[in-house]
């Protein structure tokens, strides 16, 4: 008897803490197919389905699981209005909607994660299409923009460099805003993919200071030493050993009195545990994708390019997410 009621209640814990799973879908499709926007107005959902020529059944769950988690509400026998603005993402029209971030979860992530079985009975890795998720990639990473920057800016005020590298700068975010704020500084990004290169020189386009060029950074050498490097949501892109290459080179790019600042999430760090657990095994189920470097290997990186630790400092504790900044020796 007590053994059944264990079972019903390790049963029931799954299902609970499953539970938050029903906001990230319901936001998730939300945005995909930009229904909050249908809804913003109230709609019937036959009014809805005929727009958006979606299918009326489903439509009528996803309006009713919005009802009961608060995302929807019913303004008449059957019309239904979005109503936890803040809540859901903004239409898929918005360039900076969170919803990207959903889309990465539910379309990349989390497929990954179930594949883990299959995975690990036939011993192989999936590989990370760069050209396939590199935009949704590069955009939700610039979610973390607004905490960064500052700590960032930071930095570059005490190393005041005239001559700035920004590795693996996605759609150039960072550039941008450092560029409002330092705009004396010669900035160059450095992008491998080529859709998320043009993007970033288009966004960068009114900035004259700042250069962009699509090139993989392993290959890539500056014409001249440069006083400040960065690099932002990289590192698992690259190889443990490749890391090495890529520090070493690093540190031949700088001046003497350069920096190299590095926002990473990192693995086993004093915070965020649980995030940097997850990532790593997301990334471990590529081949061409690495596990976050753990506190004590950024050590080492720094010490085998002749290089120092100067500070690491935590932009997101939840997340793991740290800021290093790194002068040569
Ligand atoms: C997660 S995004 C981060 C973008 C930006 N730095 C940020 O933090 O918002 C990583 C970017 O690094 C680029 N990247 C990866 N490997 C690279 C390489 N070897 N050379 C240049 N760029 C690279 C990817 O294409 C991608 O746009």
């Amino acid at each position: 008897m007590i053994r059944e009621y264990i079972r019903l209640f390790k049963a029931r814990g799954y299902m609970k803490r499953n539970l938050p799973f029903l906001y990230s879908w319901h936001a998730y499709v939300g945005y995909e197919l930009d229904l909050y926007e249908a809804f913003k107005k109230p709609k019937t959902v036959d009014e809805v389905s005929k727009d958006l020529t979606l299918n009326e059944d489903l439509l009528v769950r996803w309006v009713e699981v919005g009802g009961v988690i608060g995302y929807l509400k019913q303004r008449s026998k059957q019309r239904y209005q979005t109503v936890k603005r803040f809540m859901v993402p903004s239409s898929k029209n918005n360039p900076r909607s969170t919803g990207v971030l959903l889309k990465e979860m539910m379309e990349l992530h989390i497929p990954t994660l179930i594949k883990y079985p299959k995975l690990m009975r036939e011993d192989q890795k999936e590989t990370f299409d760069q050209k396939e998720h590199g935009m949704v990639v590069a955009q939700t990473s610039s979610l973390l923009e607004q905490l960064a920057v500052p700590r960032v800016m930071k930095v570059i005020k005490e190393a005041k460099p005239k001559t700035l590298v920004d590795v693996g700068c996605g759609s150039g975010g960072y550039l941008q805003k450092l560029s409002n704020k330092f705009p004396k500084v010669r900035m160059t990004g450095i992008e491998l993919n080529e859709e998320v290169a043009e993007e970033a020189a288009k966004n960068c386009q009114e900035q004259e200071r700042i250069k962009i060029i699509c090139a993989d950074v392993q290959e890539w050498t500056p014409e001249s030493k440069v006083d400040f490097v960065m690099i932002n949501n990289v590192l698992h892109y690259v190889s443990s050993e490749e890391r090495v290459k890529l520090f070493k080179s690093i540190s031949q790019w700088l001046n003497k009195k350069g920096t190299l600042s590095v926002v990473t999430p990192i693995h086993n760090s004093k915070h965020g545990g649980q995030f940097s657990s997850v990532f790593n095994s997301f990334f471990t189920a590529f081949e061409n994708l690495y596990p976050l470097p753990s506190e004590k290997d950024l050590q080492e990186l720094a010490r085998s390019s002749g290089m120092k630790v100067e500070r690491m400092k935590p932009i997101i504790k939840e997340g793991g997410w740290y800021q290093i900044t790194l002068t040569k020796k």
